[in-house]
Order: C-alpha cells, then sequence, then structure tokens
C-alpha cells in the first residue's frame, strides 16, 4: 500500500492508474479504524479496481467543546490494518494541505435545512465542515465513485446534497452498519465507554428495532417517539432526539404517507455521544 501526504503525488498516483484504465474508489474515514470501516474498503474493492483511502481528523466538524483534542489518533494501527484489506493507496493530508488558508479563514460550504435538522441542531456547524472537508477531499482525490456509511445516515444524505447541487463528476455509494454482537453500532467513539456503559449502549439498538415494530404495526410517530425517548431515558441515557422521518430527505412524516421511513436516535452516555439509526 502507498501512503502520500501531498496532493501533488496523490494526483499523480490517481492519474497514472486512470491512464491505464483503472476505476478509483475513496473511503473517507477520521481514523481510529474499526470493522465498520473496513466493511466500506472491502465495498470499496467491488466498486472499482483501486481504493484509496483517506484519513484526517477534521477540525471544522468539531464544536468548540466536542472531542477533537481528545478523538483517537492511530494511524500507524489503521495503515496496517487497511494494506491488510486490500486498499491500495492511503491518503493522510497535514492541516496545510487541506485548508491552506487555515480553518478560520476557509472558503465553506453550508448545508441549509438538511445540515440544520436533528445532529445539525445539536452539533451547529457540525455538518457545513462534513460538507466542506468531504468536497475537499474529492476535489483532491478526484475519484469516480466515493462510499459513505449508513451508520451516519444524516452524513450520507448530506453529502449527497452536496455532490448533486455542486455538480460534483463523482458516484456517491453506501454500505450498511457494521454492528458489535449486542448490536451496538460500531464507533470510534464506543473507546470512550466503560464496560458497564458499552452493555447499556446496546439498548439503543434494541430501541430502534422496537421503534420499527412499533411503526408496523401501526402506532402513530409522536407516540412512539415519546415512549422510545422515556425508555433511553429510564436505561441511563441523555437523549439528544428520537426520530420517526421520512428517508429521502429527513423531514417529519405523517404515518399514511406512502415510502421509506427511516427510525434515528442520538443520546449521550457517559462521556460518549452516540448516534444510530434504521432504514425501514
Ligand atoms: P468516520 O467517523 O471515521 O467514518 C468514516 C466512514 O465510515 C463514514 O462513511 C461512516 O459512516 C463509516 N462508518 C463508521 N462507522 C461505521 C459502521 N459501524 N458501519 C458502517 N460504516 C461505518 O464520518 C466521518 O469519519 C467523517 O465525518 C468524514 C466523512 C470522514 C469527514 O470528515
Amino acid at each position: 500500500m502507498l501512503l502520500e501526504s501531498a496532493i501533488a503525488q496523490l494526483r499523480a498516483q490517481v492519474a497514472a492508474w486512470r491512464n491505464q484504465g483503472d476505476t478509483v474508489v475513496l473511503v473517507p474515514t477520521m481514523g481510529n479504524l474499526h470493522a465498520g470501516h473496513y466493511a466500506l474498503i472491502e465495498r470499496a474493492r467491488k466498486l472499482g479496481t483501486r481504493v484509496v483511502a483517506s484519513i484526517f481528523v477534521n477540525p471544522s466538524q468539531f464544536g468548540p467543546s466536542e472531542d477533537f483534542a481528545a478523538y483517537p489518533r492511530t494511524l500507524d494501527h489503521d495503515a496496517a490494518g487497511l494494506a491488510a484489506h486490500g486498499c491500495d493507496l492511503l491518503f493522510h493530508p497535514g492541516i496545510d494541505e487541506v485548508y491552506p488558508y487555515g480553518v478560520e479563514r476557509a472558503v465553506t460550504v453550508a448545508v441549509p435545512e438538511l445540515g440544520d435538522i436533528l445532529c445539525g441542531a445539536f452539533r451547529p456547524g457540525h455538518f457545513n465542515g462534513v460538507a466542506t472537508v468531504v468536497l475537499r477531499l474529492l476535489n483532491m482525490v478526484q475519484p469516480d465513485v466515493a462510499v459513505f456509511g449508513q451508520k451516519d445516515y444524516q452524513q450520507l444524505l448530506v453529502i449527497e446534497r452536496v455532490v448533486r447541487d455542486m455538480q460534483v463528476a463523482v458516484r456517491i455509494e453506501s454500505a450498511p452498519t457494521v454492528r458489535e454482537d449486542s448490536g451496538l453500532a460500531m464507533s470510534s467513539r464506543n473507546q470512550y465507554l466503560s464496560d458497564a456503559e458499552r452493555e447499556r449502549a446496546a439498548e439503543l439498538h434494541r430501541c430502534l428495532q422496537w421503534m420499527t415494530a412499533q411503526l408496523r404495526s401501526g402506532q402513530v410517530v409522536v407516540a412512539i417517539e415519546a415512549e422510545a425517548t422515556a425508555r433511553l431515558g429510564a436505561a441511563g441515557f441523555k437523549v439528544d432526539y428520537v426520530a420517526v422521518r421520512r428517508a429521502s430527505d429527513l423531514m417529519p412524516v405523517e404515518n399514511f404517507e406512502p415510502g421509506a421511513r427511516v427510525v434515528l436516535v442520538a443520546a449521550r452516555i457517559g462521556k460518549a455521544r452516540l448516534i444510530d439509526n434504521l432504514l425501514i
């Protein structure tokens, strides 16, 4: 596996691959990789002939009181894992490469409405930071395809919106959420959990399954949301939101409305803020 931190070298390598007929697939990450990330690498390998992963802990998507400084950085371990999973190139840019004018003065991408609801309401500016860095990474690598996890469902929709609205020539693909045996969605932030908290955190997934069953049996949305919030509160979570939404744009849904839905939750336990969702 190649390791690059400079855009010029990265671009030269990608161009060389494309000249020989390769299809390039990008998997953007913030590192501290786990089985969920590696599932994206596996999916990327099926979607093209060359896989590029990026690792960059993006300061602009963290709020002032969030865990940017504490976010786990495990580059050597990640590089070994990526190589073992058949990644061709790890792009690991420095902050000056990604934000040549500095983070404070960076040109930014705002995503109205979709970026302001749910997690966007609890983490103001978060999705603007995500949109801004993903657009930069897509411009740096210029892949044919980029792969994102359904685990971060709102993020996936935000990125699809950016790509469509900004006419970026890339295809966005997604991959299902990888879970631990308990049902807990894998996340770099699960490391912040004690053993007891980790056990309790599995309640998030059970709650989403319960909500799905309630929805299928015709229970009204507001009642489901209220009871799920109470259940999680009783299990020791501080709930940011529990919501049943339209899958296409995350807007509220009426019970009788046709079309796909998604149930989403964001809740804090101990030092961790966890999110999860299920598509219906
Ligand atoms: P990060 O949290 O490292 O996640 C990188 C990618 O892995 C995202 O597409 C995310 O949805 C996916 N992922 C994380 N946990 C997963 C799981 N359990 N199952 C399946 N996929 C999973 O998301 C980010 O980084 C950043 O916001 C980024 C897009 C890189 C922009 O900075």
